[in-house]
């Protein structure tokens, strides 16, 4: 794997099969090397189902019925353009989402920030991808305050925007310092998860994160091999010429249907919206019996329809699935959107 690697990626942690604790590790690496406590976060990321996972993770409604303690969190608003906590549209938004990091640092942590965690396409969020410069100046306020920056790429990596990680390709100004993932990583759906960093964050011991099926022989053939289909079978070049042809194809729905809005993604990791998420309960649906299988955003708290072929998906197919998206939604209109 690593020559899909950002250069100054140098050092692994292949203990876990789930990215939840993936990026459990990755916290607490942050924490062991950096001496201190704190993590940002965004508002609307989802980082799994554990408790730190789920404490770091940016939607109240996966909280309202525990009490996930996780003292240090700090959500920070995302880059959400569309619905920009400033108020600010992109030509004029000075990239407070990502300036006013420092704020949020000054004012409403410890002080003592270990690292700021990120999906670089917010997924579960709503297929968010942050406007161009983000990643730079996001970059840019870490490294002015010494905070390590995690890429979660569990949804991202392994091909899904183009480029092996996000980090490599879309977000590459970002630079991570740590590098989550999971899901893809097993191919057919073999659990696969594990951590990637600088060389001088290598500090776990063993004993400070490890689990009886973390690096099983079946997950790490699974690993491999999946690196080794997409090297041998071109799958990013394929991601990235398809991925094109479906956001044109996502556009022109967009432009032909009103119920459609905000076409956006980047790859194979795509999205649009519906008016509301009420209205993505009532057409995904309608898109099964088209043949599709689609889902929502926010565990179905939002109103992105995502739309994630696998990606081996050839030409003809995309057409299909544009031919039967466009049909889904005339479906859906004529049923009373
Ligand atoms: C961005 C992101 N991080 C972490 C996770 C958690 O991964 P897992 O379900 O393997 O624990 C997910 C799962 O959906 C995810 O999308």
């Amino acid at each position: 794997m690593r020559e899909y690697l950002p250069p100054h990626i140098g050092a692994f942690w292949f203990r876990d099969i789930t990215g939840s604790t993936a990026n459990e590790a990755a916290i607490r690496i942050a924490q062991k090397a950096t001496g201190n406590t704190d993590v940002f976060s965004l508002f609307l990321s989802h980082h799994g189902q554990s408790v730190a996972a789920t404490g770091v993770s940016g939607n109240a409604f996966r909280h309202r019925s525990f009490t996930l303690p996780f003292p240090g969190s700090v959500k920070v608003p995302a880059p959400d353009c569309a619905n920009c906590f400033f108020g600010q549209t992109p030509d004029r938004c000075r990239m407070l989402c990502a300036t006013r990091v420092a704020d949020f640092a000054e004012y409403a942590s410890s002080g003592r920030i270990a690292a700021l965690i990120i999906e670089p396409v917010l997924g579960n969020g709503g297929n968010l991808v942050p406007p161009d410069g983000y990643f730079r100046e996001l970059r840019r306020v870490c490294d002015d305050l010494g905070i390590l920056i995690v890429a979660d790429e569990v949804q991202t990596g392994f091909g899904r925007t183009g480029t092996f990680f996000a980090s490599t390709g879309v977000a590459h100004e970002l630079r991570p310092d740590i590098i989550t993932f999971a899901k893809g990583a097993g191919g057919v759906g073999i659990p696969v998860a594990g951590v990637l960093m600088r060389p001088e964050l290598d500090v776990l011991e063993p004993w400070e994160h490890s689990s009886t099926a973390g690096a099983n022989p079946l997950s790490l053939t699974a690993l491999e091999e999946t690196v080794n289909y997409i090297r041998d079978h071109d799958v990013l070049d394929n991601v990235t010429t398809v991925g094109a042809s479906l956001l044109d194809g996502l556009h022109a729905l967009a432009r032909d249907h009103v119920t459609v809005s905000h076409p956006r993604g980047v790859g194979l990791m795509q999205a649009f919206d519906l008016s509301d998420a009420d209205a993505v309960h009532r057409f995904l649906p309608v898109a099964k019996r088209h043949g599709l299988i689609m889902r929502g955003s926010r565990y179905g708290f939002g109103r992105a329809v995502k739309v994630r072929p696998p990606l081996i998906i050839t030409p003809s197919q995309v057409e299909d699935l544009l031919d039967r998206l466009r049909a889904a939604l005339r479906t859906f209109e004529e049923e009373g959107s």
